[in-house]
């Protein structure tokens, strides 16, 4: 399995099934494929993967743990940098589909709603992340720098849940589904944490200065 999750090829491959998403929206969008409400739809689409890819990239390390497999680590960086990818485009189809790039009246929005003001929220905290996602800053910043910023993921995620749980009318069981796995998974983190303190920093626990030091989390 290590070997599988250390080839190059893996990482093309894995790179390619993140991008499908995008590719079949692209393909949808030129076969009338977007239903009544073509907006809603794409806002939908992409708004689900962006969430996908958060709970995606928060199930790396407690997985490569569990399974012991920690090659793992190597997929995080290109997860996390695709759920700034789907809320990039999520954000430029509301301002441009949505608001009609009427800057003003998107200001009054993200004060306005509130469901709009904790999704703002959840993509400004992703944005420091996706800048210093490369090895260059993570050396810049020092590994325990960079960890705590990096854990403004969780605060994203749960900014990403509450947005969608406001956001719907009715229904909300897929908001509360989102909801559960976030809290199993950063649950998870939470009992590793007592774990360790209760005894003391294992030597695989021990916070390493340079790029490794992403590897945690
Ligand atoms: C981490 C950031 C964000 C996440 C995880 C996220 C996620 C989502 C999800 C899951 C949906 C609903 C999809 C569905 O119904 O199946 C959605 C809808 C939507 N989001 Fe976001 N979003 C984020 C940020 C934003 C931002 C920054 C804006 C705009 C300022 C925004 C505006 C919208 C709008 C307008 C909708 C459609 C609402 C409707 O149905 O009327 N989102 N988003």
């Amino acid at each position: 399995m290590n070997r599988i999750l250390t080839s190059k090829w893996t990482k093309v491959v894995v790179f390619v099934v993140c991008l499908a998403p995008a590719g079949l929206l692209v393909w949808e969008i030129f076969h009338d494929g977007l239903g009544a409400n073509p907006t809603q739809f794409l806002e939908h689409a992409t708004g689900d993967w962006t969430l996908r890819f958060l709970m995606i990239t928060l199930a790396v390390t407690p997985l490569r743990k569990i399974l012991n497999l920690p090659q793992l680590i190597r997929f995080r960086r290109m997860f996390g940098l695709f759920a700034f990818f789907y809320v990039c485009v999520h954000f430029c189809l509301y301002i441009g589909l949505d608001q009609l790039f009427n800057l003003r009246g998107i200001w009054a929005d993200v004060l306005k709603r509130r469901y709009i003001t904790v999704g703002f929220t959840g993509f400004v905290l992703l944005i420091p992340l996706a800048i210093t996602s490369t090895a260059g800053m993570i050396r810049r910043l020092g590994g325990k720098r960079w960890q705590k910023l990096h854990r403004l993921i969780y605060v994203s995620a749960i900014a990403g849940v509450i947005h969608f749980y406001w956001l719907v009318k009715s229904d909300v069981r897929e908001p509360l589904l989102y909801a559960a796995i976030l809290a199993v998974l950063l649950g998870w983190r939470i009992m590793t944490w007592f774990r360790n303190r209760d005894r003391g920093p294992a030597p695989g626990n021990v916070v390493r200065k340079e790029p490794a030091a992403a590897e945690m989390n």
